[in-house]
């Protein structure tokens, strides 16, 4: 079904930077500098990797150097770099030995390196005037850095995602296993201060997306370094996140959003990114103790493929409905978004046997 789903948005996407796409089903065309700019690209090589179809290849491939040409312009790029080049330039030079795409990515490793906070030891977010301010999703980013460190054996890039992620394992994952969204740090000292909402209900709150970044980002710096501490942060959030799924296993957009939980929308998204990240923790753990997140993995695809696919709307672009992009902006409540088909895409492609990872 995804084999065919992806046929079709090969000639309904076409050269869009899809990011969401509302009840009309038509994704938009955001500017190439927006976070969300290769998961399109990434869910093409994906396909590509999977089928071999040089279709997907061609409509992959000049993706990092449309990134690149923005990076020369006035553009936004910040922390989630590491989203943009991992699914393009890195996996493009990964498949295919492209030296353009090996450029690009140690470019985007540098950019990202150069946002690291040596008093706070975190990557900073955004580009606004909130230089304290350190966010949960740039766990996912961290790929980025321990890449370029392995690829120009540089250890300088594991330095700074180290100490990042202990940073996300210290201040934002609490002992319950669920997640803070944003933590101000005082940027000459790196004094903890305060933890805030952002796209989570608030500061107390449990943003399901967030914490599929941190279980999924925790799993990924493990992989990387082999270090355990890493490996039980990203277990007590899948926990957390496994225990506060409702019976149809796909999260609402915050675990704590509100008394009423039940009649707040679902952010497919999230389930997602997690069940991905969940594949991924499952096979480094022994047998035993990763079928639980391997087998909540499985469950949650089902639930979004027989629940919330658009298997039946032929003119819907996207794969999933009923994702939430930011619920306490109002903004893109209930609509498809491409990370939510990407993170789908890609864990069944896991499933399936799929082994090179791009996060
Ligand atoms: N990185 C922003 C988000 O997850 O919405």
């Amino acid at each position: 079904m995804i084999v065919q789903k992806g046929e079709s948005m090969l000639q309904q996407i076409g050269d869009k930077s899809p990011h969401a796409a509302k009840a009309d089903g038509i994704y938009d065309d955001m500017r190439h500098d927006w976070w969300t700019s290769g998961f399109w690209p990434g869910m093409l090589w994906i396909l590509y990797d999977m089928t071999g179809k040089e279709a997907y290849k061609n409509a992959a491939w000049g993706w990092d150097e449309k990134l690149e040409a923005k990076m020369m312009q006035e553009n936004n790029f910040h922390h989630d770099v590491g989203f943009q080049f991992l699914p393009t330039a890195i996996i493009k030079h990964k498949l295919t030995g492209d030296a353009d795409g090996l450029r690009r990515g140690l470019f985007a490793a540098n950019f990202l390196a150069g946002r690291f906070n040596m008093a706070g030891r975190f990557l900073r977010a955004w580009n606004q005037d909130k230089v304290g301010w350190s966010i949960v999703d740039s766990s996912m980013n961290l790929s980025l850095l321990f890449w370029a460190a392995e690829t120009t054996n540089d250890p300088r890039f594991k330095h700074i995602a180290r100490a990042h992620a202990d940073t996300v394992v210290e201040h934002f994952i609490r002992a319950d296993g669920s997640v803070k969204h944003i933590v101000s740090f005082d940027p000459e000292t790196g004094e903890l201060l305060c933890a805030i909402g952002g796209q989570g209900a608030g500061p107390d709150s449990a943003w399901s997306r967030g914490a599929a970044w941190a279980l999924y980002g925790m799993a990924n710096s493990y992989r990387y370094t082999g270090d355990e501490k890493y490996l039980r942060a990203s277990q007590r959030v899948a926990n957390f996140f496994i225990a506060n799924l409702p019976s149809d296993h796909v999260p609402h957009w915050d675990f704590r959003a509100s008394e009423h939980r039940a009649e707040e929308p679902r952010d497919s998204s999230a389930g997602a990114c997690a069940a991905s990240g969940l594949l991924d923790l499952a096979s480094m753990l022994p047998v035993a103790e990763g079928k639980v997140y391997r087998d909540a993995a499985e469950r949650m695809l089902i639930s979004l493929h027989e629940n919330y696919a658009a298997w039946d709307l032929p003119n819907h672009e996207a794969i999933l409905l009923q994702a939430t992009g930011n619920r306490p902006s109002g903004t893109n409540v209930n609509v498809s978004l491409i990370y939510g088909d990407y993170y789908f895409v890609e864990a069944v492609a896991k499933l399936n046997g799929w082994k090179n990872h791009i996060f």
